[in-house]
């Protein structure tokens, strides 16, 4: 095969990889529909993939993966950073000398009896002064065909990288080489050796042992989150964990707002949002569901892009019902991962349809019936799919200037306490409410689900740096922007003492947002509460949804002595970061302790 770059960095790194890895072939990656199409012809002859019913689900696929490589590892996920101060104490670290040796024993002879794909990819529009550029060195063609759907890749990544572009090498495998009595398996994986790494003063990405999502697919939360957001620190600009959405309303105006919420908390629901019906002509426009990157344009302003090229969404809880945007834009050219098969051909996962098919193949390859008190999906069950093809995509969304935003919107999972929405004072104040929320855990990381974390900007797991560095970042971008974005803090997952939830969230989130907007173009209302800005009962829009002021005085109630104490659990973080803990924020704790 004809190398297709004379790019030296390129040629150099992909030599030294193949030497270590010495995997029985190379291949280079044109990202061509030819090459796409042999590679799933490819998967599917050796059990990795599932075709689907073309009549139901043109040109997707199902994969199903080993039960023990279902989500991101976090706790073998490390920042190795030169001094340990920097990766800070929300990270996993080890000196970068030590873990290079560690992994270089590791990744020796690592792709025996396998090819090793050479993957050029560009995080954000080609040729965008936002987007940059990585090559992903991988032995997994499921990463390939997924890489293609969520990265610009191909062929013309290498014209733009020329002979003397900068790349972010991203090094990735499945851990487990072929050969002296180790059998293929449909989902390779190296069951006791797993380690996402990252060295942020090199600026590269080490994978070994996991095939599955953010742990594989390194441009997303690897490159696109850790790596970036210390990029984005020494250049000053802003790589976040927020989906992107422009609101428009009837007389055209559009307004862009972004929203960090952790790992399945709601990013591409709220992305692809379709307004209840007696928001007549009011329109929500998709720029993305799941990674900002955000920098200062001419105009003083914040502008965000999104630097994938498709959603990596939750397939569980998604319906027609929730997100019919989602639903259409999976509709064909896409990639179900632990999903269920139906009779028919066509997947199945929890809460898609009402009534649970009568039979079904589950995600682990067995015969499932709805009595049988299994899930037949796996929670965190996933799906790939081209963003283009989501009916709401916006416009502007590769727009290589990015979009100007207006607000951003902070929240977690909090069945307690939190109310529904408030407003912070100003950014410095957002930036506490935003470094101080919290949120459940869900099924996207190996771990307990449900448990109550501090997650800050829902950035816990994907910040390359000290957190309290990162903080002062937030503070300082602030400042450099004569009108920085209006911070909002909401909770769509409030339950009564029932555990039912309060509010009844999804098209009805437009209700919320509608007032987020309002505020920000100047006509919105709002009581001070020493929480922030709130709505009252009468300041949002009730058109066509019964919700009482009783039911909104339970959702928005906010009891004093129990939030002072809540306040004490900030705490815990501010103390673990304290020597790097900017003053601000101790400030606006004493602030908020003091307006209790
Ligand atoms: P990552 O891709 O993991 O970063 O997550 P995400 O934030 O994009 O998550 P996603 O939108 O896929 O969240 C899915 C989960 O949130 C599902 O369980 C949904 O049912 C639930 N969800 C989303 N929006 C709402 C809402 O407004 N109310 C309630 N109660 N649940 C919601
Ligand atoms: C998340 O966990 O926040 C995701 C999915 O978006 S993954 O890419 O697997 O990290
Ligand atoms: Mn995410």
């Amino acid at each position: 095969m004809t190398i297709p770059t004379t790019n030296l960095g390129v040629m150099e790194w992909v030599k030294e990889i193949e030497e270590l890895c010495t995997p029985d072939q190379i291949h280079w990656c044109d990202g061509s529909e030819s090459e796409n199409q042999s590679l799933l012809d490819l998967m599917v002859a050796s059990g990795t993939l599932k075709k689907l019913n073309p009549l139901k689900r043109p040109n997707s696929y199902l994969a199903c993966s080993d039960p023990s490589d279902v989500a991101r590892v976090e706790d073998r996920t490390y920042i190795c950073s030169i001094s340990k101060d920097d990766a800070g104490p929300t990270n996993n670290w080890m000196p970068p000398a030590e873990m290079k040796k560690n992994l270089k024993n590791l990744f020796r002879g690592c792709m025996k009896g396998r090819t090793m794909y050479v993957v050029p990819f560009s995080m954000g529009p080609i040729g965008s002064p936002l987007a940059h550029i990585g090559i992903e060195i991988t032995d997994s063609p499921y990463v390939v065909v997924n890489m293609r759907i969520m990265t610009r890749m191909g062929q013309r990544v290498w014209e733009v990288l020329g002979l003397k572009g900068r790349f972010i090498p991203c090094l990735h495998s499945v851990g487990m080489p072929l050969g002296e009595g180790v059998q293929e398996v449909a989902w390779p994986c190296n069951k006791d050796q797993k380690y996402i790494v990252h060295f942020p003063e090199e600026r590269s990405i080490w994978s070994f042992g996991s095939g599955y999502g953010g742990n594989a697919l390194l441009g997303k939360k690897c490159f696109a989150l850790r790596i970036a957001s210390v990029m984005a620190r020494d250049e000053g600009w802003m790589a976040e964990h927020m989906l992107i959405l422009g609101v428009e309303s009837p007389q055209g105006e559009k307004t862009y707002v972004a929203a960090a919420f952790p790992s399945a908390c709601g990013k591409t629901n709220f992305a692809m949002l379709i307004p209840p019906k007696a928001f007549q002509g009011w329109k929500i426009w998709t720029v993305g569901d799941d990674i900002a990157w955000i920098k200062p344009g001419w105009d003083g302003r914040l502008y965000a892009i999104n630097p994938e090229a498709g959603f990596f969404g939750v397939a569980p809880g998604t319906s027609l019902r929730t997100n019919p945007n989602a639903m259409e834009s999976m509709k064909a050219n896409t990639i179900f991962t632990n999903v269920a098969l139906t009779p028919d051909g066509d997947v199945w996962w929890e809460e898609l349809t009402e009534t649970p098919p009568a039979e079904l193949i589950d995600w682990t390859g067995l015969p499932w019936t709805p009595d049988c008190g299994r899930k037949a999906a796996h929670p965190n069950a996933r799906f790939t799919a081209p963003a283009c093809q989501c009916p709401t995509i916006d416009p502007a969304w590769e727009n290589p200037e990015g979009v100007p935003i207006s607000a951003i919107i902070v929240g977690g999972r909090r069945t307690t306490d939190t109310p529904l929405v408030f407003q912070a004072f100003n950014w410095m104040h957002g930036v506490y409410l935003a470094a101080t929320m919290g949120s459940e855990t869900t099924a996207a990381a190996v771990g307990k689900v449900g448990q109550m974390r501090r997650d800050p900007m829902a950035m816990l797991p994907f910040c390359g740096y000290h957190m309290g560095d990162y903080f002062r970042h937030w503070l300082k971008m602030g400042k450099r922007v004569p009108t920085p974005p209006r911070i909002f803090h909401v909770n769509w997952f409030r339950k009564g003492d029932g555990g039912e939830y309060l509010w009844p969230g999804f098209s009805e989130n437009m209700r919320v947002l509608k007032w987020i907007i309002d505020r920000c173009t100047g006509h919105g209302v709002g009581v001070e509460t020493p929480l922030g800005w709130v709505p009252r009962y009468q300041d949002l829009d009730w058109n066509g949804l019964d919700f009482t002021k009783e039911q909104w005085e339970k959702l928005m109630s906010v009891d004093r002595e129990s939030m002072r104490l809540k306040t004490l659990d900030h705490e815990e973080l501010f103390l673990k970061l304290h020597d790097h803990l900017p003053k601000e924020l101790l400030f606006e704790r004493e602030l908020l302790i003091s307006r209790l």
